[in-house]
């Protein structure tokens, strides 16, 4: 069995007599070969204590999120868990009145996760391979690295599972190319997810593979995402307005309100009664008032979800067009945002710069040069935007870029690395 939990989804595999399986999950929405990595929890209002907690995941948290009605229910959906799990500060969060432990947020995804497989495959699911990136999201060192296994093998054991042992990503990628390619030659693999990006280098000679490097670095989709925000959301909900005071322009609003606005999961950290003050006497003050009034709406109704997934569908019409509207239409907010795909380009530069570094990375640690690279093999979600594809075409013009199931190689490759485990 293989599972990868991943940031932004998460998906499981079996190799069984040879040939490989996976979980496909069904909500009202339809199949799927993968599961958001999302958990929420709620609670009626008129219920005291711990006791009336509800909770859900994958898109079942989803519908369940946007079906719950405000006045009556108080709401808590969680995301991107896993670029937590490096941050020793973090060891849980109190969540309607209860401490939760931040393994036991993990496990709770997890425990789905090994029920929809069990159901799937038909045995009790206790083994099984789960990946880990190279470098964890907000890892400064190895010890960092090792703190965050630690802690998600800690997760799977609260979640049910017995005999756990984890490969890296990039290498489970490298097998899943391998499973279905035998072509002689050092193959490139690349896997661009939501928090992380990993390379490994492949050398397959005489039938035999050998991963000769692995490298990564903590940061993927929900990086782009931010900067989407920064550069285009923001700036239409104030963060480039300013007010005069005393006869001098200054910024209406600070900063630091919009660095939250950047990662969904500290938006919600602004419905403090201090935020929405200051956001109020902002709107009497502003020379732009609809734009800190739009801010207002997103922070009142907590629309962090919805505006993250306006921003994520943005991108993804910039994977296939040159210009896309970013959207977010809610009772009484419109916003609409044209981009073009070339300044998408320029405000991700910085990101795709630190990507190119781990390649150089990959490739100095096995001693190669880019042209002694047969293949090119990338995976990942963000692997769909096309200034991450340029990057290989432009470096590795020679070689044939190729891609496989983006969203399930890497449980698949955790699989087929289980399954040659068993065979030994
Ligand atoms: N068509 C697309 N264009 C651009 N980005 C996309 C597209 N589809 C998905 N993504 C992005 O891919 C990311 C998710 O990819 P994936 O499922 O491979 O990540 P993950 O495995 O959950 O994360 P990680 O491997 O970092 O733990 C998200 O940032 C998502 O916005
Ligand atoms: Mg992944």
């Amino acid at each position: 069995m293989g599972i990868d939990f991943g940031t932004t989804n998460s998906s499981v595999s079996l190799v069984r007599q040879g040939s490989v399986e996976e979980v496909a999950f069904r909500s009202r929405l339809g199949s799927s070969r993968s599961s958001r990595s999302l958990l929420y929890l709620e609670r009626g209002r008129s219920t005291a204590g711990a006791s009336g907690v509800r909770s859900w995941t994958g898109a079942e948290a989803v519908e369940h999120y946007l079906e719950a009605d405000e006045d009556e229910i108080q709401r808590r959906l969680i995301q991107s868990l896993k670029s937590h799990l490096s941050a020793r500060s973090l060891t849980g969060t109190e969540i309607f009145g209860r401490q939760y432990r931040f393994e036991e947020l993990v496990a709770r995804i997890l425990r789905d996760l090994r029920a929809h497989a069990s159901e799937a495959f038909g045995f009790d699911v206790t083994r099984a391979v789960v990946g880990r990136p190279v470098m964890f999201v907000g890892a400064g060192d190895e010890a960092d690295n090792v703190f965050a296994e630690q802690r998600l093998l800690a997760a799977f054991k609260d979640a049910g599972f017995e005999d756990v042992s984890f490969a890296m990503e990039p290498v489970a990628a490298a097998r899943a190319y391998r499973a279905a390619n035998a072509t002689e030659g050092v193959a490139l693999i690349g896997d661009f997810g939501g928090g992380t990006t990993d390379f490994s280098l492949l050398r397959v000679h005489q039938g035999a593979a050998e991963v000769l490097a692995s490298t990564g670095v903590g940061l993927a989709g929900d990086a782009f995402d931010a900067r989407i925000v920064r550069r285009l959301i923001s700036p239409a909900l104030g963060s480039e307005s300013s007010s005069t005071s005393f006869g001098k322009q200054l910024p209406t609003l600070p900063a630091w309100i919009f660095r939250r606005l950047e990662h969904w999961h500290t938006l919600s950290f602004l419905r403090t009664r201090e935020v929405r003050d200051m956001l109020r006497v902002a709107e009497t003050r502003a020379s732009e008032p609809d734009k800190i009034s739009a801010l207002r709406t997103i922070v009142e109704e907590d629309l962090g979800y919805v505006l993250h997934q306006a921003v994520q569908s943005v991108k993804a019409q910039l994977s296939v067009s040159e210009t896309a509207t970013f959207s977010l239409e809610t009772g009484s907010l419109q916003l609409h945002e044209d981009v073009q795909r070339s300044d998408f380009e320029t405000w991700i530069a910085p990101e795709l710069e630190r990507m190119e570094r781990s390649i150089d990375a990959v490739l100095d640690a096995a001693g190669l040069r880019a042209a002694e690279v047969d293949r090119v093999f990338l995976t990942g979600g963000t692997s769909l935007v096309p200034a991450v594809r340029k990057i290989f075409t432009d470096r590795f013009g020679e070689a044939e870029v190729n891609s496989g199931d983006v969203f399930t190689s890497v449980s698949q490759g955790l699989a087929w690395l289980g399954s040659d485990d068993s065979n030994r």
